[in-house]
C-alpha cells in the first residue's frame, strides 16, 4: 500500500494564516518572509469528535453567570475587570525578566483554589526556590515540568485545577507535529487545544508568552485573537515598579493599569501610585510641571520634564520618553509658529518621570508648557497641574474625566489647575482647586509665565 505522505502547508508567523504553497510575501497580512513550512500529520491524536448541542439564550440567561475569582491582588483584579472569570483563557506577555513568572506564582497563591503550574521553562526546584523567596506556601498548588501538550492535558484531567499556568507557551510542544516548540504551527496548535480545554472544563488557563524585539507577543497574532484577555507586563530595569496593562479584554475594560513594585519578596501592590511617581520631584526648576494622567479609570499624577538647549550639530534632536514622538514634533511646531519661541535650532528632550507611558493627547499642554518653561528659563509654579489637548492653531481642547483627575490633584495637595474651557463645569468648581480655564495656549502662557 502506498505510504501516505504528510501534507505540507505554509504558515505565516505574523498573522497565523496558512497556505498550500510558499510566498515571499504573506497574501493576507503583506508581511515579507514570514511564511514557514509545517507538516500536517495524518495521525489521529486520539481525540473523540464531540458535537455540542445548541441552546436558547433564555436558558443561558437563567443560569448563574460565571464566577469571578479574586487573584488576591487588587491591582491585578482591576486590570482583569474584577477578577479571573472561570473558563477564560488569558495570555500574559512581557520582556525577559520583567516578572511574569513571579506574578503568575503570586496569583496561584492568591486565588486560594487548586492551581496547576506548568513550568516547562524552569525545573520544579527552581520554581520552588522562587516560591520560597516569595513566601508562597500553598497546599493547593501543583507543579510540573511537563512540556508535552498531551501530557499537560492529562495532568489537568487528573488534578482538576481551577487555574492552570503555562510558563511558557514557547516551550510547549505537540509531538504529533513535525516542528520545534515555539514555531508558529506549534503555537497555533497548542493555543487551540488550551482553548478547547478551558471552555470544556471551565478551567482558567493563563498562558505566558515571550515578546519580540518590538514588544509584541512572539508568534502568530492569532494567539491573541484566540484568548479572552491579553495582559502585558511592563517595567524598566532602572525602576522597581512594574505596570500590568490589558491590551484586550472580552470581559472588562481595557486601558486599566495595575501598578506593582518589585523587590526580593516579589511583587507588592502600589496603593497610591501618584505619591510614588512624584516622590523625587524637582520643584521650582524651569522645565518641569505636573500632568494629571488617567490610566483606565484611575488618575495618576506624573512629572513631565523637558530640556531645551542649543543644537550643536546640524539637525536638532528630538527625544521623548513615555510619549508619542510625532506628537512632540507637532507640539514644538505649535510652540514656534503660535507662540514665537524658536525651536528649529534647539534640541528638545522630554521625559515622563518614572517610566509611565502616556498616549492620551490630554498631556499635550503640560508637555508644551514644560518645553516653553525650559526654553524661556522660567519655572512653573510647583502647586499647579495642567492638562488639555493642543490643536494646530494653538487652541486647547477638552479632555475626558477632568473631575477624577483634579480630585486626585487636590488629594495630593495641589492648589491650582489649568484646564480646557470646554471641560469646565460646576462640579469642577466644587473640588476646591483654583481653576483657570483656558481656550488657547496663549491664555495658559499668560497665567504661567
Ligand atoms: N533575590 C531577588 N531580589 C530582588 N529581585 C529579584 C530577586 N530575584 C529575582 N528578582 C527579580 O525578579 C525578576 C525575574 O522575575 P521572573 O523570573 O518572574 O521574570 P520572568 O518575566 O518570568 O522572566 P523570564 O522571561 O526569564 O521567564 C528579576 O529580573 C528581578 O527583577
Ligand atoms: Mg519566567
Amino acid at each position: 500500500m502506498a505510504k501516505i505522505r504528510p501534507k505540507i502547508h505554509f504558515l505565516c508567523s505574523a498573522c497565523g494564516d496558512d497556505f498550500p504553497k510558499w510566498y515571499g510575501q504573506c497574501p493576507s497580512c503583506k508581511e515579507w518572509g514570514s511564511l514557514s513550512e509545517y507538516k500536517i500529520s495524518h495521525k489521529k491524536n486520539g481525540r473523540k469528535l464531540e458535537t455540542r448541542e445548541s441552546r436558547s439564550l433564555a436558558s443561558i440567561l437563567a443560569q448563574e453567570p460565571g464566577t469571578r475569582i479574586s487573584t488576591g491582588l487588587k491591582e491585578a483584579d482591576r486590570v482583569l475587570g474584577g477578577g479571573l472569570l472561570s473558563g477564560s483563557l488569558l495570555l500574559l506577555g512581557g520582556s525577559p525578566g520583567v516578572g511574569k513568572s513571579t506574578l503568575a506564582l503570586h496569583i496561584c497563591a492568591g486565588i486560594d483554589r487548586k492551581a496547576f503550574y506548568v513550568s516547562a521553562e524552569e525545573s520544579e526546584e527552581q520554581v520552588g526556590l522562587r516560591a520560597r523567596r516569595l513566601n508562597v506556601n500553598s497546599e493547593h498548588l501543583h507543579l510540573s515540568g511537563e512540556n508535552e501538550l498531551d501530557g499537560i492535558i492529562s495532568h489537568i484531567e487528573r488534578i482538576c485545577p481551577d487555574l492552570v499556568i503555562i510558563d511558557s507557551i514557547q516551550t510547549i510542544m505537540n509531538s504529533g507535529l513535525d516542528s520545534l516548540p515555539g514555531s508558529p504551527s506549534q503555537l497555533r496548535d497548542c493555543g487551540q487545544r488550551f482553548l478547547e480545554v478551558s471552555k470544556q472544563k471551565g478551567v482558567i488557563i493563563m498562558i505566558i508568552g515571550h515578546v519580540t524585539k518590538e514588544g509584541i507577543i512572539a508568534g502568530p497574532k492569532m494567539l491573541e485573537h484566540m484568548v479572552d484577555t491579553v495582559l502585558y507586563m511592563e517595567g524598566d530595569d532602572r525602576y522597581d515598579h512594574r505596570i500590568l496593562r490589558s491590551a484586550k479584554n472580552r470581559f472588562g475594560a481595557t486601558h486599566e493599569v495595575g501598578i506593582f513594585s518589585m523587590n526580593e519578596e516579589g511583587l507588592k501592590e502600589v496603593i497610591n501610585p501618584s505619591e510614588m511617581f512624584l516622590a523625587e520631584r524637582s520643584k521650582e526648576i524651569p522645565g518641569t510641571c505636573i500632568y494629571p494622567s488617567l490610566e483606565g479609570t484611575r488618575p495618576i499624577l506624573v512629572e513631565v520634564q523637558a530640556l531645551v538647549s542649543n543644537a550643536n550639530f546640524g539637525t536638532p534632536q528630538r527625544n521623548v520618553n513615555g510619549f508619542d514622538f510625532r506628537r512632540l514634533s507637532m507640539l514644538m511646531a505649535v510652540l514656534e509658529k503660535r507662540m514665537g519661541i524658536v525651536m528649529g535650532t534647539k534640541d528638545v528632550f522630554v521625559n515622563l518621570v518614572g517610566g509611565l507611558r502616556v498616549d492620551d493627547p490630554a498631556a499635550d499642554l503640560s508637555i508644551l508648557c514644560a518645553a516653553a518653561s525650559s526654553a524661556m528659563d522660567k519655572a512653573i509654579d510647583e502647586n499647579i497641574v495642567l492638562l488639555g489637548e493642543v490643536g494646530l492653531t494653538g487652541e486647547v481642547r477638552s479632555v475626558s474625566r477632568l473631575e477624577y483627575r483634579l480630585t486626585e490633584a487636590k488629594t495630593l495637595g495641589f492648589k491650582e489647575a489649568i484646564v480646557p474651557k470646554g471641560s469646565f463645569n460646576e462640579r469642577i468648581k466644587k473640588i476646591g482647586l483654583k481653576i483657570h480655564s483656558v481656550r488657547s495656549v496663549n491664555n495658559a502662557f499668560k497665567i504661567l509665565f
